[in-house]
């Protein structure tokens, strides 16, 4: 097993335990399928190639049909006593911990209105979540007394949640911006079709500091940042800046796939240190996104030894929720980095 992590740590940048490696293998037992691997082993994506490609190496995996294991690493297996990942989340709430059958019918409406969303933009780094995911956001953000009669900040809306807010008539007031003016065009134009007034929509680069109207006004933020420490500062101390003060809540998407428990730590120091704010919630795997059009354009694609698309939504993320406390703080600044906002080491869906 050392001389594994050891051969790994020659492949990359990524930090590379013991334990990243026996969830590789495990998720190796469990599917022949790349992205079924990543998405059970929850180790970043070019972490488990550089696992795969040392085990292919060592001649433990191959690569011929599908990842599957020698007979030389299914004996690897039974010695280090590593089984199959095995994957019993609730069936009724997809492991999102909320029942989306009280919203069948907002469930309904939003998939009918979105049904010519604009699709997603690689220059963006877009990817939106399913449906279910989108009203899953709603209702947990209801349960949590974060929507009814507050004012809700929408930062980046590939998923369209201010249009499921609008539709489920919760909030006292929206506001959503958006890079995209394809995006913001098409919010426009639903809330026009239904009528809706407690909308305001504007096109906007995160990278810039928010106007006066958006900061210290808002109940309720939701984002979904791009997964660097700098992009993660940008949206999510944004979000907090735009909240009126304490014991207001924000909403944000983390994921394991383009993030090693490493950044996670470095990300929870950003929230604690530097926000000082309190994570109330972290639920595993609640944002499912829908498979993006240009995934062969990504560095995934040219990392995985075997070139196939993906058949199920592997890329999930956690939901994040936090609070405000007396003494927290957002950020107001500027950013002046360009692609690195979107790219370290562990990205690759860029
Ligand atoms: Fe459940």
């Amino acid at each position: 097993m050392r001389e594994i992590v050891e051969k790994v740590k020659t492949k990359t940048r990524i930090p590379v335990y013991e334990r990243s490696v026996e969830n590789v293998l495990s998720a190796v037992l469990a599917s022949d399928d790349i992205w079924r691997i990543v998405d059970l082993s929850e180790e970043p994506l070019p972490l488990v190639v550089a696992i795969l490609e040392t085990l292919n190496e060592l001649g433990y995996v191959s690569f011929e049909d599908g990842v599957k294991l020698t007979e030389r690493g299914l004996s690897f297996l039974e010695e280090m006593g590593i089984g199959k990942r095995v994957d019993y989340t609730c069936t009724h709430c997809a492991g999102k911990t909320v029942d989306l059958n009280p919203f069948s019918d907002l469930l309904e409406q939003f998939k009918e209105i979105t049904k010519d969303r604009p699709q997603p933009k690689h220059e963006f780094d877009q990817a939106y979540v399913t449906p279910e995911t989108t009203i899953a956001r709603v209702v947990l953000m209801h349960i949590r007394g974060d929507l009814e009669n507050k004012e809700v900040f929408v930062l980046g809306d590939d998923d369209l949640t201010s249009i499921a807010l609008m539709l489920s008539g919760l909030p006292k007031r929206i506001a959503v911006l958006d890079i995209d003016e394809r995006l913001t065009k098409f919010i426009e134009r639903v809330a026009d079709e239904i009528g809706y007034n407690d909308i305001d929509i504007f096109t906007f680069d995160l990278r810039k500091p928010l106007p006066d109207y958006a900061l210290h006004k808002f109940d309720t933020f939701i984002t979904d940042p791009p997964e660097t420490i700098e992009a993660i500062r940008a949206f999510v101390g944004r979000g907090i800046a735009t909240l009126k003060g304490p014991r207001c809540a924000g909403y944000f998407g983390i994921t394991r796939r383009e993030s090693s428990l490493d950044k996670w730590r470095e990300i929870q120091r950003l929230l604690i240190n530097e926000f000082n704010v309190v994570i109330t919630d972290v639920i595993r795997n609640f944002n499912e996104y829908v498979n993006w059009g240009y995934a062969e354009e990504t560095r995934a694609w040219r990392l995985i030894p075997i070139k196939s698309l993906p058949k199920h939504n592997w890329y999930k993320s956690y939901m994040f929720r936090i609070e405000t406390l007396e003494g927290s703080r957002g950020f107001e600044d500027e950013i002046t980095v360009g692609s690195e906002l979107y790219n370290d080491e562990e990205a690759s869906t860029t």
